[in-house]
């Protein structure tokens, strides 16, 4: 059994628990991070399935780490054999606390060479799939340090369809996040009527598909010589088996939704309309959205938050609601009941993440 480290987006560690725990796997939640084991092959699989880490790393090794010469000997003793050809192309990057941490570009440059000193004691050889660049990652607390090997390769938010993105958007696995935090299982009607460049819709349709989220790129761990997975093979474009409405009143933005639809072969349903004008397409569901927030908005804000709040209680009793906002003032413009689950932050802003179970009823 390998340990894995799957890193979380901080205020969200707990999702990520019950995500993995969504696969059978116990994890322990820490500050920042979910920490479980795992056999190598499943952790794997993992890498190109999990939706809201931001990324899944296997521990390589760990040890005393107090100056260039012991990290080096630490790398060239661990064993590479599962991990790592002769020939794979290696990146490294150091991070940490503690006196070394400073010297981090000079470490990971040290690191790189013990790797390769490694590499060389290791059979030849080419990846069944693409030969994806490993990134190894150390992180240095104190004298120690831990050796990690990056299992999706790229972050696990970039999942291969983002081509076009609107003025604010907000990462893959933090909407995935959201999705999970309120709940939302793929099995009832989603509306999002600030879409934006479509990514709660999107990532929502690939759920409900039961799609992995890693398809569209090369998951780092299925080319180590002890998994070698054949690359997954492209699905057909598809439509979720529930109604998924984005909505935005701002034509450019819908068409970038569609374009990042297409490439990541979901159907969703795009209109044009004003948050005033949305109307729910089932009597039940899940109504999920980022609105527009940010000093350069200012007040206008305000009236965005209200108007939303006047949608909800108009016409989604029954539904329930999971929004972002900034902070409660505006939380509470769309309804004096929203309660906060967590914090977090969305492109260096502090947001929080406010649930509704009846947006219709009474505001008190
Ligand atoms: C923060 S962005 C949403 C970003 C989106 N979650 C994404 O990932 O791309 C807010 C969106 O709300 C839209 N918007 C602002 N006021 C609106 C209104 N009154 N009705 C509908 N959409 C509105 C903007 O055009 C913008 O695309």
């Amino acid at each position: 059994m390998q340990r894995w480290i799957a890193v979380a987006p901080p205020g969200l560690e707990p999702v990520v628990a019950r995500e993995l725990a969504g696969h059978g796997i116990s994890g322990h939640v820490e500050p920042g991070v979910v920490r479980f084991r795992a056999e190598l092959a499943d952790g794997a699989r993992l890498a190109a399935r999990l939706r809201t880490p931001a990324h899944l790393r296997v521990l390589v090794c760990e040890g005393r780490a107090d100056g260039f010469e012991a990290l080096a000997r630490l790398v060239r003793g661990a064993d590479w054999r599962p991990y790592l050809r002769r020939q794979t192309p290696v990146a490294v990057r150091v991070a940490g606390r503690g006196r070394l941490a400073r010297l981090r570009d000079a470490l990971a440059r040290k690191v790189g060479f013990a790797l390769r000193d490694a590499q060389r004691r290791l059979p030849p050889g080419r990846a069944r799939g693409p030969e994806v660049e490993q990134r190894v990652f150390v992180r240095l607390d104190g004298d120690r340090a831990a050796v990690q090997l990056d299992a999706g390769g790229e972050p696990l938010h970039r999942r291969g369809w983002r081509v076009e993105a609107g003025g604010a958007p907000l990462r893959e696995n933090l909407a995935a996040a959201v999705l999970t935090a309120a709940g939302w299982a793929g099995d009832e009607a989603l509306v999002d009527p600030f879409c934006g460049s479509g990514t709660f819709c999107i990532e929502a349709a690939l759920l409900a598909l039961d799609r992995p989220p890693g398809a569209g790129r090369a998951t780092a761990a299925w080319s180590w010589p002890a998994v070698d997975l054949p690359p997954p093979r492209p699905s057909r474009r598809a439509s979720p088996p529930v109604p998924i409405l984005g909505a935005d009143r701002d034509p450019r933005v819908l068409l970038k939704a569609r374009a990042n639809a297409d490439r990541a072969r979901v159907i969703v349903d795009w209109r044009q309309l004003d948050v005033a004008e949305v109307e729910p397409p089932a009597p039940t569901g899940l109504v999920v959205a980022n609105p527009p927030y940010g000093a350069r908005l200012g007040a206008r804000v305000a009236g965005v938050y209200s108007a939303f709040g006047r949608a909800l209680a108009e016409r989604f009793g029954g539904w329930r609601c999971a929004f972002l906002a900034p902070h409660r003032d505006l939380a509470r413009r769309v309804h004096p009941a929203a309660e906060r689950l967590t914090t977090f932050s969305n492109g260096g802003i502090r947001v929080g993440l406010y649930a509704l179970d009846d947006p219709a009823a009474p505001r008190g």
